[in-house]
Parts: structure tokens; C-alpha cells; sequence
């Protein structure tokens, strides 16, 4: 088969690793791509959201699966586009990407299915808002843009001062465009964090490995909110008493009210999941496979990710045929140092030889020598029998990788190791 992976990033390169070892797999383009994998697919310079121009590839070049990675095309409809012009798809259709694409479409369905969430209210009206946030008691609340704003569209506020500015800021101010001409106020959880990852016909769901990220740019979660500094998993606060629950409460009911309501999502359904002292509750869905946590998880998928994707695009997914391995991978971000503010890019990238992965995430090639052009430049990840193993493995892998101003989080896993310590 000839497959187009549309996306750029970190998770598009493990997408095509794990592609490029299916017997069934011939040629492998990446659209855009970027100039780190130029080893592992032919990169074609079409971007990601210029959906006539991947569907006008993918017809020319005779693609027989196209696998669409990032929210931005799925949420714009190119998995139609694509399928009407007769290329099968790894990816939901608009209908059901919009499980990411509208925060309020996504609280309205847990809500109508009894999906456990944080409580909500949701406004396209500034002054509603305000007054509703008035009716709240004093302290912490959640401010979310309804649309897609990069990640970063969440505010936690801590006061109602702060969620009335965020508020503003989005409504009025339009700093997400019309992401934020809605926006969803939420009650604030507290509980440790898990990303599950699920591959999904439409009907049954086979939920990966667990995994958690590092969102914050400084050791010990301080800093900025960034698109993740690294991932382990799996995730030892998830059980598996934790995940059957998951299973009834959360992943089987969200799967059945989207068919229900005429918008079954077929591909990866990403639940971004907070461990509450009243239960698991979801944060957020996302319509596709997760950032840096797929640099975690398909490392330890077992089975042919080939074979698992045409089974959920062809609508006979069976969970037991997705099988992982017993052990536990650790991701490691290596960015400009900076990220997520302003950084400098243009520098060479060597990496001596490790036994670790490197995922690729912004850097282009020049003159035939690799150089930076993003904030998250790569991902290290080691895969060993225990996560302690795993960690140390993944450091002594980002040791082997020097660029000017490379840096990375040096507690990655350490959250994680500490709550296996506990139990
Ligand atoms: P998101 O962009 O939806 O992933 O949200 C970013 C981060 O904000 C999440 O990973 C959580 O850490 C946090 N967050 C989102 N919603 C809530 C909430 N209701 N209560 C507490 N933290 C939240
Ligand atoms: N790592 C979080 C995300 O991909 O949205």
C-alpha cells in the first residue's frame, strides 16, 4: 500500500516508524513532513490544512490510505474530502472531529450521556458570562475557548477576576478569532492526569497503553504551559480497576452516544482523563492521537499499527488483536531553549549513535545537514522491561543529542517513578 501521514511533527515521524515496519506497507509520504525524516518518508511540501492540495496528491500519486494526524485537518473536513474522492482514511470525519473542535458540543454530549466532567455552563454572550461567574463562589475557576486555540485555550483562573479577563480577552478581544466567540466555564478538578489513547471503529474501542504527559516548560511543573516536554507510560496511577471503570463510564458510552447522535468516530480518540476523589472524569477529548504521548505508546504497540488502523477505518476493529508490550517507554523533549516563549532556531543538530528512538519534530534539512526550526526540536524515547530502566535510558539517549541552546525538563518520569514507589 502507499500511504500519505499528513502532519509535521514529533508524532507524525513515530506514526511513520510504526508504519514503515507493516509488511503491507510500500511507499510513505509525509505531508508536510519535516527534514528529520526525510530518512523514513518522502516529505512533500503540501500543508497540513491545504486539504485540495492533499486530496490532488493523494489522487495523483494513486495513495491508497491516507493517515491524518493533526486536529486542524480533521476538523476541517479533509478525511471527506478525502473519502469522497475515493482514498480510504485512518481519521474521523468532521462530524465527529468536532468532539475537539467544540469544547461546548463536547460537554453537551457528556452531559446528555451521563459522562463523567467537570460541572459547566457555556455562553456566546460577554455579559452572561461575567454574571454567571458572579453566581460562582470565590476561588479557582476554568475558562476554556470552545474552538481549537493551539493548546492553548484553557485558563485556569484562580480567581473571578482573572476568569472575568479571560473571558474578555477571548470574547471580546478575540485573542483565539472566532475560537473563542464561545467559551465553556468550568469547575476546577484536582486529581493526577492520564491520557488514554483508543483506536475506535465506530463501535468498539480498544484503548492503548496509558500514558502521561509533562505539560509545563520547568522541572517540578512550573513554567509555561507548552505542547509537552515528555511522556512516560505506562501511567502507574491508572489501575487496572481504574481502567475497567473507564472502560464502562467513560470510553464504551462516549463511542455509543456519538453513533447515536449520527457522527460515529472512527480512529484514535484521545481522552485526556483527571483521576478525582469521586472518580474519573474527562477533560478534554481530542479527535486524534496525542503529542507526545504517541511517541510513548506506539514504541510498545506489538501488533501491526497497519493492520489495527485498516481494521478501524473498515469498521471489524477487535480490541484483542491490539496488543502491547509488558514494558515502559519514556519520551524525553529536547526544545529550543525558551520554548514555549521566543527562541532562536538555525542550529546544526548532531546526535551520536544511541540505542533510543529520535523522533523529529522541528528541524529542517539544509545543504544536507539537519538544523533547528522549531521550538520542540525532537523527542528521545527508550522502551525497557521497568519505567526506572526507561527514564534512565531516554537521559542517556538525550546526552548523545547537542545542538546550541538544546533543552530539556530533567525530572521526566520522576512523578511517575514516585507513585509506583508509593503503592
Ligand atoms: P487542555 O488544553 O484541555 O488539555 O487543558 C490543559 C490543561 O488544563 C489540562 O491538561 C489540565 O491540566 C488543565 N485543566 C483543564 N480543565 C481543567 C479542570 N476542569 N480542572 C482542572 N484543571 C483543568
Ligand atoms: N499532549 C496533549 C495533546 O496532544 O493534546
Amino acid at each position: 500500500m502507499n500511504i500519505a501521514v499528513i502532519g509535521s511533527g514529533g508524532r507524525e515521524h513515530a506514526i511513520i516508524k510504526s508504519l514503515k515496519k507493516s509488511p503491507l506497507a510500500d511507499r510513505i509520504y509525509a505531508l508536510p513532513g519535516n527534514g528529520g525524516m526525510a530518512g523514513d518518508a518522502e516529505c512533500v511540501p503540501v500543508g497540513a490544512k491545504d486539504i485540495p492540495a492533499i486530496v490532488e496528491f493523494c489522487t495523483r500519486e494513486k495513495i491508497d490510505y491516507c493517515v491524518v494526524a493533526p486536529d486542524d485537518p480533521l476538523v476541517l473536513g479533509a478525511v471527506d474530502a478525502l473519502e469522497d474522492a475515493g482514498i480510504a482514511c485512518f481519521g474521523p470525519r468532521k462530524r465527529a472531529a468536532v468532539i475537539e473542535g467544540s469544547k461546548a458540543f463536547a460537554k453537551g454530549l457528556m452531559t446528555r450521556y451521563g459522562i463523567p466532567t467537570a460541572r459547566y455552563a457555556d455562553f456566546d454572550d460577554e455579559a452572561a458570562a461575567v454574571s454567571y461567574i458572579d453566581s460562582l463562589p470565590e476561588g479557582n475557576v476554568v475558562v476554556k475557548a470552545d474552538g481549537l486555540a493551539l493548546g492553548k485555550g484553557v485558563i485556569l483562573a484562580s480567581s473571578r477576576a482573572e476568569a472575568k479577563a479571560a473571558v474578555h480577552s477571548m470574547m471580546a478581544e478575540k485573542q483565539f478569532g472566532d475560537s473563542g466567540s464561545r467559551v465553556v466555564i468550568e469547575e476546577f478538578l484536582t486529581g493526577p492526569e492520564v491520557s488514554v489513547l483508543a483506536f475506535t471503529d465506530g463501535e468498539n474501542i480498544a484503548p492503548m497503553v496509558s500514558s502521561m504527559d509533562h505539560k509545563r516548560a520547568l522541572d517540578g511543573d512550573r513554567g509555561l504551559n507548552t505542547g509537552g516536554m515528555g511522556t512516560v507510560a505506562p501511567n502507574p496511577y491508572y489501575t487496572d480497576e481504574i481502567a475497567d471503570e473507564c472502560m464502562r463510564r467513560i470510553f464504551l458510552p462516549t463511542v455509543r452516544a456519538m453513533k447515536a447522535e449520527g457522527r460515529p468516530f472512527k480512529g484514535c480518540l484521545y481522552f485526556g482523563l483527571m483521576l478525582t476523589a469521586d472518580g474519573p472524569k474527562v477533560i478534554e477529548y481530542n479527535c486524534r492521537f496525542g503529542d507526545p504521548e504517541t511517541q510513548v505508546v506506539l514504541p510498545l504497540l506489538k501488533s501491526d499499527l497497519l493492520t489495527v488502523m485498516l481494521a478501524c477505518t473498515e469498521g471489524r476493529l477487535r480490541p484483542e488483536d491490539v496488543v502491547f508490550e509488558d514494558g515502559a517507554a519514556c519520551c524525553v523533549i529536547v526544545a529550543s531553549e525558551g520554548y514555549p516563549a521566543s527562541y532562536k532556531t538555525g542550529f546544526e543538530i548532531e546526535i551520536a549513535g544511541t540505542d533510543c528512538e529520535i523522533f523529529i519534530a522541528g528541524a529542517k534539512l539544509s545543504e544536507g545537514r539537519l538544523m533547528t526550526s522549531g521550538g520542540r526540536v525532537l523527542g528521545v524515547t527508550a522502551t525497557a522491561p521497568t519505567l526506572s530502566e526507561a527514564v534512565k535510558k531516554a537521559y542517556a539517549g538525550v546526552d548523545k543529542v547537542r545542538f546550541t541552546g538544546a533543552y530539556h525538563r530533567s525530572d521526566i518520569g520522576a512523578r511517575a517513578l514516585a507513585a509506583a514507589d508509593g503503592r
